[in-house]
């Protein structure tokens, strides 16, 4: 591999900043100074530091969003800014958003250029749990609740796959295994309610993390990372 896409792998900087920093010298490998931005490395074997400091490499990357409501998971909607875009600092090729969240859903958004982990994920048969906070424009009686846990039909060919629904004080905690199209919001019709606020709070076993308000990000932890595979 070439090093200067092992650097641009590991999000050091654009090509042409990494060519510099290759040209001034900030560059060794196994302790020698790399001159040559096009000179071949093995990411397996050789140590490639930057000031000193040892590249780790990494072939893929993950990241949690706090995605604000007002963006779009897929490609660019007129004016709207897309997810991926939030994370045009990072300077990673071929990110995407695992699954997507409506426009005005906030909350876990996992964005990856992992496309085994992407598929596995997204998968229907895999039947990932998504937890949604949602808050609705009236009160849940019992009834709409066993209702939701049970399956409900939102008009496909078949009825929703059970769920687990419960109310707190913060709202409806809704955790649903399949990912059909605006299905929280279909569902919460199909017993006569509506929407007004969603949020995802969970995939899997990956719980947002508090701290990032609506907008940051951050890279997975290994030991998140562990938690979706
Ligand atoms: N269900 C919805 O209706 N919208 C989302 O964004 C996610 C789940």
């Amino acid at each position: 591999m070439r090093i200067d896409k092992f650097l641009a792998d590991n999000s050091i900087g654009t090509r042409k900043e990494i060519k510099a920093i290759v040209k001034a010298g900030r560059i060794t490998v196994n302790g020698e100074r790399a001159g040559d931005p096009g000179m071949h490395i093995d990411p397996e074997k050789d140590i490639i530091s930057l000031d000193g400091s040892v590249i780790e490499y990494e072939r893929f990357h993950y990241y949690m969003l706090n995605k604000p409501a007002g963006t779009v998971s897929s490609t660019r909607e007129g004016a709207s800014v897309t997810v991926v875009e939030l994370l045009a600092a990072e300077n990673v090729k071929n990110l995407s958003p695992v699954g997507r969240l409506d426009k005005d859903t906030e909350g876990l958004l996992i964005l990856t250029d992992d496309g085994a982990l992407l598929h596995d994920l997204i998968s229907p048969s895999k039947h990932v749990g998504k937890e949604y906070l949602v808050h609705t424009e009236k009160p849940l009686s019992d009834s709409d609740i066993r209702t939701l846990e049970g399956g409900v039909d939102i008009g496909d060919d078949k009825p929703t796959l059970p769920a687990h629904a419960v109310t707190r004080e913060d709202g409806l905690h809704l955790t649903i295994y399949e990912g059909r199209f605006h299905q929280v919001k279909r569902m919460l019709e199909a017993v006569g309610n509506k929407v007004l606020y969603l949020k995802r709070l969970r995939m899997g076993d990956l719980t947002l993390d508090p701290s990032l308000a609506p907008g940051e990000y951050r890279r997975l932890t290994p030991e998140e990372l562990s938690l979706l595979r």
